[in-house]
């Protein structure tokens, strides 16, 4: 649960919240699952629903015939950006640095993993999907930038939820308006009560599909503190640690 608006943290076993806030978890899901969901599912959702001819909804079929490239997919959202496109029905693209994070992508389902570091990336990505990808669900911009307007397809989509790196974002406009790019940056505490509802409602439906399975088994380690170690949780999301932190509040 994020605090965002809160004056209180997350870290808690009783809070009260607006009522929009709170989602029923489906019966199907466990509480690990329920924990890892909120912010990184929603985040994939709106980033894979911000496309100029859409779909503003995702369901099975949604995405038929797309093609989603999720940078970072080993990464918290683009492990629920694989698992939901998957579950749409695109073809899904992800990006890593290593061996290690290359099995996770795959575990979350994603099609095809491509290591960023090695090679040119963006021949091997064009390799794949020739007349480009659709829709790019980006957690570094500045890194990637020349990376996702190579292989992005006219008319695309570049869903930006983060710039890990930080380095500064350069856009060339000539290349941008012959591309017709759409750029859609999104935080998902102003994306607006409608998306975040809509997003509720399909990562629920998602849910009871068995479409997000978090675990090493299904490209999301679990990495779990005790309420009493929270700094110790904090200090491992801090480093940078694989997978997704979780805190036991009761024993
Ligand atoms: N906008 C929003 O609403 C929203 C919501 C949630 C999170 N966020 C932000 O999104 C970012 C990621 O969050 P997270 O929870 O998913 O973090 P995470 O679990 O630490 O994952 C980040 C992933 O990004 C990858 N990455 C970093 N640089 C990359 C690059 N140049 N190319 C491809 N992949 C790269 C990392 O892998 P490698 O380092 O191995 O490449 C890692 O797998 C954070 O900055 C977070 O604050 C934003």
């Amino acid at each position: 649960m994020a605090a965002a608006g809160r004056p209180t943290g997350t870290a808690a076993e009783f809070t009260v919240v607006p009522a929009d806030r709170a989602v029923p978890l489906p019966d199907e899901a466990s509480f690990d699952v329920g924990a890892s969901l909120g912010v990184p599912a929603l985040t994939a959702h709106r980033a894979l629903t911000v496309a100029e001819d859409g779909p503003r909804r995702l369901q099975p079929g949604a995405l038929d015939g797309r093609v989603v490239l999720a940078a970072g997919g080993a990464g918290a959202v683009g492990h629920a950006v694989i698992q939901l496109a998957r579950w749409a029905g695109a073809t899904v693209i992800s990006t890593v640095s290593g061996p290690e994070k290359a099995r996770l992508a795959t575990a979350a389902g994603a099609h095809h993993v491509i290591n960023y570091r090695e090679g040119d990336p963006a021949v091997e990505i064009r390799k794949i999907a020739p007349d480009g990808v659709d829709i790019v669900a980006e957690v570094a911009l500045g890194a990637n930038l020349a990376l996702d307007l190579a292989v992005l397809r006219t008319r695309g989509t570049i869903s930006t939820y983060a710039n890990d790196g930080g380095k500064p974002v350069e856009l060339d406009v000539l290349q941008n308006m012959v591309l017709n790019t759409r750029f859609q940056f999104l935080v998902l505490y102003t994306a607006g009560p409608e998306a975040r509802a809509a997003a509720a409602t399909d990562v629920a439906a998602a849910v009871r599909g068995g479409a997000l399975p978090v675990g090493e088994v299904h490209g999301l380690p679990l990495v779990r503190f005790p309420l009493n170690c929270t700094a110790d949780a904090h200090r491992a999301v801090e480093s940078g640690v694989v997978g997704k932190v979780l805190v036991d509040v009761t024993p």
